[in-house]
């Protein structure tokens, strides 16, 4: 097999922590060929996970290096569009972290990239390859759940504002707790779901005690006049099956538990799907009149969702597989944001616009 060459665009948190291991845990497979930043003291540090790579502050350099075969792109959400559809152009397959775009409208020209490419864009999801949603979407996909009528996901931290990166920056991501840990937790409800088609969606958010320099966070310190997100949005989302989906987000709020979970509603059974933890799934079913709660004991274990997700995309690209989280899914994701956060400033139900 030769071995993929591959770039990393954006070499802080996620690009160091998450697709870098991800692509040494198969050295077999594939090997780093380019590193590009704009801050030197990013690339001096993913230099250091991966010697001998060629370093860069311009993407450009290296799509144009004819033995690039794919690339991450790991840069704030502002920044995925172009080097995306850049790289498509280039010949390139893509892993590009999620949300996919800042909005719909982004992640359409994205998905006509990747289409008039032929190339894999694979969205940044990765809780879809954790034992859980695997087990649970083997389990959906044998019918064990009848249809999923109704989920309820939620993605709540009590006191969880990011302090580094631009996470509080609405111009650099375009929103907040919705598009930056709500994406997570709707993509697995949505995953486990079939993907239905959202036709409309009717959402509210609040900023008060994100701006509010009070009050503690235990994610670090941050600058209270530069928060421009939402610190909290809930929102309830119709699709084209009959199915609904309310979804609860925030980086703060007085809660008493912090919850990364979701729950489904199917007419033979429900489940509660956790995030993390040693019981991280629950099934409500009946039998003759009899009521159970069950739990799973034989999940396949995981070690990590996002190595996974980085040694799915390498097999895809080698296999000529499709993408194991299409684009497509990421522009849904996108559209519902949309949808809710105008619903939040129209006060009306909107319209979800997935056509490109
Ligand atoms: N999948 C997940 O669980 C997960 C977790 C964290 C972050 N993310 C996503 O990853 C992305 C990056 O987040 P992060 O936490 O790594 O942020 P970060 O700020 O730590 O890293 C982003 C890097 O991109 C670099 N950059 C910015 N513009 C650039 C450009 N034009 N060219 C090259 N490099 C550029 C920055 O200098 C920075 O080093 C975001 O889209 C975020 O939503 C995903």
């Amino acid at each position: 097999m030769k071995k993929l060459k591959v770039g990393i665009i954006g070499t802080g948190g996620i690009a160091c922590a998450c697709h870098i291991p991800g692509y040494l845990s198969i050295p077999d497979q594939c090997e780093i060929k380019w590193l590009c930043d704009i801050k030197p003291k990013a690339l001096d540090e993913a230099l250091l996970l991966a010697p001998g790579a060629k370093t860069t502050a311009d993407y450009r350099d290296l799509l144009a290096d004819p033995e690039v075969d794919a690339v991450s792109v790991a840069t704030p959400n502002r920044v995925h569009m172009d080097p995306t559809i850049d790289a498509l152009r280039a010949g390139k397959h893509v892993l590009c972290e999620k949300p996919l775009a800042m909005d719909r409208h982004e992640a359409k020209k994205m998905c006509r990239a990747a289409k008039e490419s032929g190339k894999i864009l694979q969205v940044g999801l990765q809780m879809r390859f954790g034992g859980a949603a695997r087990f649970m979407k083997d389990y959906i996909d044998a019918g064990h759940m009848g249809d999923i009528y109704y989920a309820r996901a939620q993605a709540l931290r009590r006191r969880g504002v990011p302090s580094w990166g631009v996470f509080i920056d609405r111009e650099q991501q375009g929103g907040g707790p919705l598009i930056d840990i709500g994406v997570h937790i709707m993509d697995l409800t949505l995953h486990l779901m079939g993907y239905p088609k959202p036709v409309s969606a009717s959402g509210k958010t609040w900023d008060t005690l994100g701006k509010n320099p009070d009050l503690v966070n235990f994610w670090g310190p941050y600058d209270h006049s530069k928060f421009t997100v939402e610190d909290m949005a809930v929102g309830l989302v119709r699709f084209e099956n009959g199915a609904a989906v309310t979804l609860e987000s925030s980086f703060m709020a007085n809660i008493k538990e912090e919850f990364f979970r979701t729950e489904l509603f199917g007419t033979k059974s429900g489940a509660l799907v956790k995030g993390a933890g040693s019981e991280p799934i629950e099934i409500y079913s009946e039998t003759d009149k009899q009521l159970f709660d069950c739990v799973p004991r034989n999940i396949p274990e995981v070690v990590s969702s996002h190595i996974a997700e980085v040694q799915e995309f390498v097999k895809a690209v080698h296999s000529g597989a499709l993408s194991p989280v299409p684009g497509e899914n990421g522009l849904v994701l996108n559209a519902i944001f949309d949808a809710l956060y105008k619903s939040a400033e129209t006060g009306k139900d909107e319209l979800i616009d997935v056509a490109y």
